[in-house]
């Protein structure tokens, strides 16, 4: 397996092009299911991820055209040949379980793989089968694997927890259900948003989109659009605390500032300077050492959970004592043995973890869990005295494209080592 080896390098400076949004672009995927006609998505980042679930795709019938490198995806459903998502595709990537809801809402059947837990968590699915079942669906379980099917009727559907997975699969099953359904506790993510967005181009009957009551009215059916996948706000804040941990000023090409305010209203106490320019955000580091400041992940319009690693690197190296809660997920302080690896000071109990700034790190050996965690040690590796090497780094490709070019024309010292 490949590894990635960073050494400390100074100050960063520079612009930092932001790719299309993966977890967007994976779910837009899947809604092509809902239509006979094409639909085309432009910006379309070039990730792992995103063959994979091209490769599911096409396992069911859909034709999946990539252009001009990759970033276009012409998806064509018209011909459906199969129901069956089958484990051995959606065990590799989580997100293949969202073509439960447009397979069962297209074909009245679907028969999906549970993609079962991953590092950060138990990984539940029971609000989107729940939610399948109270729209009128037959859901089995059997042999690790969902069997969903019948004519959806709509209703009103509300989570215990705004789950975006959830809200996306729920939401692409009604959008050709008989009758009208409400989603209450929705999701409020810009990705979800963004989801909706394509699906009422395509001629869906959606409102409430952004806001925890979704309207969805069934309609007879959907027609093609193109459509230009969201910047990736998670890519736009990991790269954000590039400079936060190594020091300078860089400008991220595409970022908005609207996509993550609760996160740069922190990156602000912190210390850290954000100006909206004409082709993004820029970021600088004021000098000497950043405030600790304290964070409690959650839903959007919160703070990110896919932020907290990369927030807890930069802490690290902060003056004072940062508190940082995740809520969201069970299990998402992996970076943080690793971390202390480098020389962090971090005490973690249960879902809080405790960062004691120090005036700097050491590089290490340390082994990636996820693609946040991952991200998060190449971070501190940025600005830690001498080399670390970061293993297991195929959890990178998933979702960050070029990430050792971007990072290096900022004047990272960042190089892949081709594993055995
Ligand atoms: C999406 O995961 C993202 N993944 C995650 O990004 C992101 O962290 C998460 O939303 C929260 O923003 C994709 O979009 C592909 P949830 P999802 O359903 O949909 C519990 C990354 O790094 N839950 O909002 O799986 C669940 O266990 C990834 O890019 C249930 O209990 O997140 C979790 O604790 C990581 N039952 C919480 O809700 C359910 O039926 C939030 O999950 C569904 C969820």
């Amino acid at each position: 397996m490949d590894s990635i080896i960073v050494k400390g390098n100074g100050p960063l400076s520079g612009q930092i092009p932001i790719a299309g949004a993966k977890n967007t672009c994976l779910k837009l995927m899947c809604a092509s299911i809902l239509s006979e006609e094409p639909l085309t998505l432009t910006n379309v980042p070039r990730l792992s991820d995103v063959k994979t679930l091209s490769a599911l795709l096409e396992s069911l019938g859909i034709e999946v055209g990539r252009l001009n490198d990759g970033r276009t995806l012409a998806l064509s459903a018209s011909n459906l040949t199969s129901s069956l998502a089958h484990y051995d595709m959606v065990r590799k990537l989580r997100a293949s379980f969202n073509v439960l809801g447009p397979l069962i809402g297209r074909t009245g059947e679907a028969i999906v793989s549970l993609p079962g837990g991953c590092a950060i968590g138990a990984r539940a699915v029971d609000f989107h089968l729940a939610g399948l079942e109270k729209m009128g669906a037959k859901v089995e379980l059997k042999d690790g694997y969902v069997h969903a099917s019948g004519d959806l009727v709509g209703t009103e559907v509300e989570f215990p927890f705004p789950s975006v997975g959830a809200t996306e699969n729920i939401m692409c099953a009604a959008v050709l259900a008989k009758g009208t359904t409400v989603i209450r506790n929705a999701a409020r993510e810009p990705d979800t948003q963004a989801l909706a967005d394509c699906l009422i181009a395509m001629g869906a009957d959606i409102e409430g989109a952004g806001t925890e009551t979704m309207v969805i009215r069934g309609v007879d059916g959907l027609h093609g659009t193109t459509h230009r996948v969201i910047t990736d706000r998670i890519e736009l804040g990991t790269y954000m605390t590039a400079p936060g941990i190594a020091g300078g000023e860089i400008e991220c090409i595409g970022g908005r500032r609207d996509l993550l305010e609760a996160f740069c209203v922190k990156m602000e106490e912190a210390g850290l300077e954000i100006t909206e320019t004409e082709k993004g955000l820029k970021v600088r580091h004021p000098g000497g050492r950043l405030k600790a400041v304290d964070v409690t992940t959650a839903p959007y319009p919160g703070f990110p959970t896919d932020l907290q690693a990369q927030f807890m690197a930069m802490m690290c190296f902060a003056e004072g004592t940062s508190t940082l809660e995740e809520t969201i997920f069970e299990n998402r302080f992996m970076h943080a043995p690793e971390l202390i690896r480098m020389g962090a000071n971090v005490e973690v109990s249960g879902g809080t973890a405790k960062v004691t700034g120090v005036e700097g790190l050491k590089g290490a050996p340390v082994m990636a869990t996820d693609l946040r965690a991952s991200v998060s040690l190449i971070l501190a590796g940025m600005a830690a005295e001498g080399e670390t090497q970061v293993n297991r780094v195929y959890h990178l490709d998933r979702g960050y494209e070029q990430l050792e070019e971007k990072l290096s024309a900022l004047g990272a010292t960042v190089k892949r080592v081709e594993g055995s």
